[in-house]
């Protein structure tokens, strides 16, 4: 089938190389042209694992093109994938200005039936917006073209997101219309044969079913570090509790980990935006106003630890930093609790020592060569001269370090650990002072 995608970041682009990859014929499109030159030359613009390959064979084999061009991209599909940004506005509601732009220029350009499928995340009566920013277009000239749109919200997660999109749990699509579900249907059933995964619902409940995917999870984390913060106060380990609550099936262990907090392009602005939704309707959100305020805070908590540890004078400090991705397996750093942490310790006077395995390039574009703040090439390099160690993300690569190492080149034996990676008793035997979350009474200071 022939398919254009609107946008190629993290699911335009993953989007486009597995449909791609499956025999379909895509364009990929983006106003970025400094993107589209990038995946032109054969690079990839963001780090996500395994996709590079896809992207490099499937170019090869004629089955994925790369434009700036917008009337080409409205030609080429039959279906037309929106998966550009919907960042957060001011009040906290998503932007809508980049889908009702794609929408506005497939109303321009078409001249045969489309099918307008938004993958992007959007508020409930997103397609309504769509259908009118689109009709529009063609109202302007003149033209009376069939066209529908569908909601088909995106669920897969950075760091494994082909995986996701090859092995999906569900493929959730909202239609009122039985054409384009045929079509949806056609487009997706390499994906579907060992059993059938796809959910069909009117557009709004699809519309919804997005937000409210991500607002469970997020509030599972919330619920988690409230609980690690009570246990923080009374003197209980809150690994022990997670297992002792993971083990009922109906709870089950996933998104149960305590830490410093969620970050990402999609926990915090989906909720807020859900939340802001609710408000239009005249309704209070309590629970979602609650899961934000928690991960506000949470993403404070290893700053206050540390500031307790040098007793609120943190002037000439030197933190080593362990992880600035938002997440392991990928090099996003949208709302990283990295940048919470680096932030309060500049504030305070003192300097930052980072690592990461993959979102170097990303610091330095974010932070460019500022003062207090210096990118290692290493995680032992981080740690040179630095007084304490700080770690914001679980990557594998610092699971199992050289604790000798970590406690000669520290000058202080204290690591700061938002993502409870090792045991307290096994740092303990190296001369290190663990500070993790929700671990025990030690852990909890108010400075
Ligand atoms: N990142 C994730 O893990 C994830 C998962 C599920 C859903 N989503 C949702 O998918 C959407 C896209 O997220 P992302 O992380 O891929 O965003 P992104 O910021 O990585 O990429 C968006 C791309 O859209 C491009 N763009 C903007 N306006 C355009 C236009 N008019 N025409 C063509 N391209 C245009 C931008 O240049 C950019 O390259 C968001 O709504 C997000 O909430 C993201």
């Amino acid at each position: 089938m022939k398919i254009t995608i609107f946008g190629t970041g993290y699911v335009g682009l993953v989007t486009g190389a597995c449909l791609a990859d499956v025999g379909h014929h895509v364009l990929c499109m983006d106003v970025d042209k400094a993107k589209i030159d990038k995946l032109e030359n054969g690079q990839i613009p963001i780090y996500e694992p395994g996709l590079k390959a896809i992207v490099n064979h499937t170019v090869e084999a004629g089955r994925l093109a790369f434009t700036t061009d917008t009337e080409k991209a409205v030609r080429h599909g039959t279906l037309q994938f929106i998966a550009v940004g919907t960042p957060p506005d001011e009040d906290g509601s998503a932007d809508l200005q980049y889908v009702t732009a794609v929408a506005r220029a497939i109303g321009q350009y078409m001249d045969d039936y489309k099918v307008v499928v938004d993958k992007s995340t959007v508020p409930v009566g997103t397609a309504d917006k769509v259908r009118a920013a689109l009709r529009a277009e063609l109202d302007s000239r003149n033209l009376e073209l069939e066209f529908d749109v569908v909601s088909n919200p995106e669920f897969l997660k950075e760091g494994a997101a082909i995986n996701d999109f090859m092995k999906p749990d569900r493929i959730v699509v909202g239609t009122d219309s039985d054409r384009a579900a045929e079509l949806l249907r056609e487009v997706y059933y390499p994906f579907n044969r060992s059993r059938d995964r796809m959910i069909f619902m009117d557009v709004r409940s699809a519309e919804l079913t997005k937000y409210a995917a991500n607002a469970m999870l997020a509030t599972k984390i919330s619920f988690m570090n409230e609980v690690a913060n009570l246990a923080e106060r009374l003197g209980a380990d809150i690994e022990a509790v997670r297992q002792g609550i993971g083990s009922d099936p109906r709870i089950g262990y996933h998104f149960i980990y305590p830490g410093c907090g969620y970050g990402g392009s999609c926990f915090p602005k989906d909720v807020q935006a859900l939340s802001r939704t609710a408000r239009d309707c005249d309704y209070d959100a309590r629970l979602l106003n609650a899961v934000e305020s928690v991960n506000y805070a949470q993403k404070h908590v290893l700053f206050d630890k540390v500031s307790h540890y040098f007793r609120g004078n943190l002037s000439g400090k030197v933190v080593a930093l362990w992880g600035l991705a938002f997440k392991p397996n990928t090099d996003d750093m949208r709302e990283a609790s990295s940048r919470t942490l680096m932030e309060d310790l500049w504030k305070a006077g003192a300097t930052v020592q980072a690592f990461d395995p993959e979102a170097m390039e990303e610091t330095q574009r974010i932070y460019g060569d500022r003062d207090g703040l210096t990118l290692c090439g290493t995680k032992e390099q981080a740690l040179k001269g630095a007084d304490v160690l700080a770690i914001c993300t679980e990557w594998k690569e610092f699971r199992s370090p050289d604790f000798d190492v970590v406690a000669s080149a520290l000058r202080e034996p204290a690591v700061f650990d938002g993502r409870n990676l090792y045991e307290p008793e096994m740092l303990e035997r190296y001369g290190l002072i663990y500070y993790a979350i929700g671990r025990g009474r030690n852990q909890f200071h108010t400075v």
